[in-house]
C-alpha cells in the first residue's frame, strides 16, 4: 500500500513540505484516536526482541534515527509505529533557522536523500518542554552547537544542552558529524573531540548525581568520510574518556556511484540512504573489530530492508536506526525487521 500508493504520491511533491505535512497527518491520526489501531498494525511486541545496551532496556533494536523529529513534537507518535526508540535533536542552544530552502533532495534513482537542513531547530528549551509530559519513550537527545558559535566556544553549547535535557531523556549524542555545519566537522579531531567530550562526562557525572538518577549514557556519532587512521583515533579516544558508545554513521559528502541527474548529484549536502549503505557497515565493522567490542555501537546508514538490518548488527552494531528508508519503505520496514529478527532467532 505504502510504496504503491502513498509513495508515488507524497514524492509529486517538494521534499521538506511532505515531511511536514506527515508530521501533521500523524498527529491528526492520534488525535483521532486511531493511535491503538496503528501500534497494533505496526508494533512487534516480543520479549526476545529486548536489548539491554548501555545499561538500558531497548524493547526492540530498532530505532528512528535524529533529524526526523528534531524538536520532539511526535516522537510518542512515531513510537507506536513500532520504534524501539527515537532519538530527536540535533538540538541546539538556540533556535536556528538553518539554510535557505531548498535544502532537501530525493534522488530516487539512488534511493537517496541529499540534505543540508543545517541544524533547524526551535532549540533546545522549547524541546525539553515538550519532554516533561510522562510518556515512556525511550529517547535519545541528539545534541551540537549553533551556527553563530565558533568552535572555540563550541562545548558551552553541548554543555548547555546536556543540562536541559539531562533528566528529560535516556541517553546523548553528541554530533560532531554534521556536514552542513560550517567547521562542525573539524571537532571530531583528536584534541577538540578528547577535551569535548572529557567535559561532557564530567558534567554528566554532576548532573546524574544533582538529579540523583544514573548516569545518562553519552555515545560519538561520527561521519562515514573518516579514514581508517582517523577511525583508531576514535577507538582511543572512546576508551580515554570513558565514552559509552558509538552512531556510525551521519550522512556522507561522498557522491561516489551515483546514478541520479547531475544536477541532483551535485547538490551540497550529506548523503543518506542506499548508497551509504556499505560505507556505512564497514564503518562499524572496523570499530567493532579494531576496538574487540569495547563499546556498544548504534549502526545507521542505508538500512532499507531487514537484511540491511542484520547486516549491520553481524558487522557488531548492537542496534540500528533509520531515517531514509522509512521514508522510501515506508513504516512497515520496522515491523519487517523485527520479523526478521524473531524468525532468525527461531531458526
Ligand atoms: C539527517 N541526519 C541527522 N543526523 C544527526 O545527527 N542530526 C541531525 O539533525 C540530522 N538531520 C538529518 C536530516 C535529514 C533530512 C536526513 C536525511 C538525515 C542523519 C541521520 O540521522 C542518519 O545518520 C543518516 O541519514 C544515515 O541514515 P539513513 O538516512 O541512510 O537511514
Amino acid at each position: 500500500m505504502y510504496k504503491q500508493v502513498i509513495r508515488p504520491l507524497l514524492f509529486r511533491f517538494d521534499p521538506e513540505q511532505v515531511h511536514h505535512w506527515s508530521f501533521k497527518a500523524i498527529g491528526l491520526v492520534y488525535r483521532l484516536g486511531l493511535g491503538p489501531l496503528v501500534t497494533k498494525r505496526f508494533r512487534k511486541q516480543d520479549k526476545r526482541l529486548e536489548r539491554e545496551v548501555f545499561g538500558l532496556t531497548f524493547p526492540n533494536p530498532v530505532g528512528l534515527a535524529a533529524g526526523f523529529d528534531k524538536d520532539a513534537r511526535l516522537f510518542r507518535e512515531l513510537s507506536g509505529l513500532g520504534f524501539g526508540f527515537i532519538e530527536i535533536g540535533t538540538l541546539t542552544p538556540k533556535p536556528q533557522e538553518g539554510n535557505p530552502k531548498k535544502r532537501l533532495f530525493r534522488l530516487k534513482a539512488d534511493q537517496a536523500i541529499i540534505n543540508r537542513m543545517g541544524f533547524n531547530n526551535q532549540g533546545v528549551d522549547l524541546a525539553a518542554e515538550r519532554l516533561k509530559v510522562p510518556h515512556g519513550v525511550l529517547v535519545g537527545g541528539n545534541i551540537g552547537k549553533n551556527k553563530i558559535t565558533p568552535n572555540e566556544r563550541a562545548v558551552s553549547d553541548y554543555l548547555y544542552c546536556l543540562k536541559i535535557l539531562y533528566p528529560l531523556v535516556d541517553y546523548f549524542v553528541v554530533n560532531v558529524s554534521s556536514p552542513n555545519t560550517p567547521g562542525l566537522r573539524e571537532l571530531q579531531d583528536k584534541a577538540p573531540l578528547t577535551e569535548l567530550l572529557n567535559t561532557l562526562k564530567t558534567a554528566g557525572k554532576a548532573h546524574a548525581k544533582a538529579h540523583s538518577t544514573k548516569e545518562k549514557p553519552i555515545l560519538l556519532k561520527i561521519a562515514p568520510d573518516l579514514s581508517d587512521a582517523q577511525l583508531q583515533d576514535i577507538i582511543e579516544i572512546i576508551s580515554s574518556t570513558g565514552t559509552d558508545g558509538v552512531i556510525a554513521t551521519n550522512t556522507t559528502l561522498s557522491r561516489e556511484g551515483l546514478v541520479s541527474e547531475p544536477e541532483l548529484c551535485g547538490e551540497t549536502g550529506g548523503l543518506s540512504g542506499r548508497p551509504l549503505e556499505r560505507r556505512s557497515t564497514e564503518v562499524i565493522r572496523f570499530l567493532y573489530e579494531n576496538s574487540k567490542g569495547a563499546f556498544p555501537i548504534i549502526g545507521v546508514g542505508g538500512i532499507h530492508s531487514p537484511e540491511d538490518a542484520l547486516e549491520k548488527l553481524d558487522a557488531g552494531a548492537s542496534l540500528v536506526q533509520l531515517w531514509t528508508g522509512f521514508v522510501y519503505e515506508g513504516p512497515s520496514l520496522v515491523r519487517r525487521i523485527n520479523e526478521a529478527l524473531l524468525k532468525r532467532m527461531d531458526r
